[in-house]
């Protein structure tokens, strides 16, 4: 009921500011400066901090904007009170990390009613819900292209991944919130570049780490006491792998220099920790999910929008392999 009413009032408050020209808005516009409200689904996320950060930088330097930028605290609630609390407060543009991709709907429904177009980032909402309003679109990378590297990765390997030689690369999946796509692809299509290969595969133990250092070690710990038989340790990203290397250390996988010692470890982010790692042989490989790239575009579509432009619905921008 409480909700119903909040919704209800924003959308009240949207309206009359529509309708009334808006006292708010007609000021800001006097003073030049363009509201943008970001959504980022958590700030305790590695990744998505240093998004947001490049983002704010990158168009701080563009021109007069006025960014507001919100934790979502991982609570879709939450991060729907904010997208109401934003279309009350009559921003021109909103740049949304959806805490839950499925929420795509709800969200863009809202921001409909008011008129103030939206630009989704990093988790990808459906197609069908891509398709609702020619105001929305989405700026990414395509998360298969991110499991296919990390896989090649491994088939490029000497032994394309058979660490101990037994003929089949039997591996841990440390995944991320599985509700996002990122985590679905990755986990599917690193294993599918390792079978397209003609590797033979067997998968040990798979569980959600959701993207979260502390739960990578974790899992990793709980693996490594139950097989002892693990060749590749992959993690849906940097953040579980970081987590994951710590579980190797403590099971004495690793030689006097810290280098990985018969098992394999792969990431995805290329955070600059784990990029050192890769070079110090603590991990095999990282695949870099390109912030910079990505916060630009999505800066450049929100721009578009707010001159009455318009974007492609999809923006892609590509991973690539880190290997050294
Ligand atoms: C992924 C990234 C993860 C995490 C996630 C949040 O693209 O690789 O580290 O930030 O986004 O949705």
């Amino acid at each position: 009921m409480k909700k119903i009413f909040a919704v209800v009032l924003a959308l009240v408050l949207a309206l009359t500011l529509v309708a009334c020209g808006g006292g708010a808005a007609t000021e800001t516009e006097a003073e030049g400066a363009k509201q943008v409200g970001v959504c980022i689904y958590q700030f305790n996320d590695n990744f998505m901090t240093l998004y947001r950060q490049e983002l704010e930088s990158y168009m701080s330097g563009l021109g007069d904007y006025e960014i507001t930028i919100v934790d979502g605290k991982n609570d879709m609630a939450e991060q729907t009170n904010q997208v109401d609390t934003f279309i009350a407060q009559g921003v021109d543009v909103l740049i949304v990390n959806l805490v839950q991709s499925s929420s795509a709907a709800t969200i863009t429904e809202r921001a409909q009613a008011a008129d103030i177009p939206v630009v989704y980032i990093n988790r990808e909402p459906s197609s069908e819900d891509m398709a609702a309003w020619d105001k929305i679109c989405y700026v990414g990378a395509d998360a298969r292209q991110s499991g296919t590297f990390q896989g090649e990765i491994v088939a490029e390997l000497p032994d394309q991944g058979d660490a101990d030689g037994d003929g089949v690369v039997r591996y841990v999946m440390i995944m991320g919130d599985p509700e996002n796509v990122d985590a679905q692809y990755r986990t599917e299509y690193s294993i599918k570049a390792l079978t397209d290969a003609g590797i033979e595969v067997e998968c040990l133990f798979e569980q959600r780490g959701d993207w979260d250092q502390t739960k990578g070690q974790e899992l990793a710990a709980t693996a490594l006491s139950q097989f002892d038989n693990i060749d590749v340790i992959f993690c849906n990203n940097d953040a579980m792998a970081l987590g994951a290397y710590q579980a190797i250390v403590a099971a004495g996988k690793v030689d006097a220099d810290g280098k990985l010692d018969g098992i394999y470890l792969l990431g995805v982010d290329a955070l600059d920790e784990c990029v050192e790692m890769v070079a110090n042989g603590q991990m095999t490989g990282t695949v870099l999910n390109d912030h910079v790239g990505q916060s630009h575009v999505a800066v450049d579509c929100a721009i578009r929008y707010m001159n009455g432009e318009t974007n492609e619905t999809l923006n892609v921008v590509d991973y690539q392999k880190v290997t050294v």
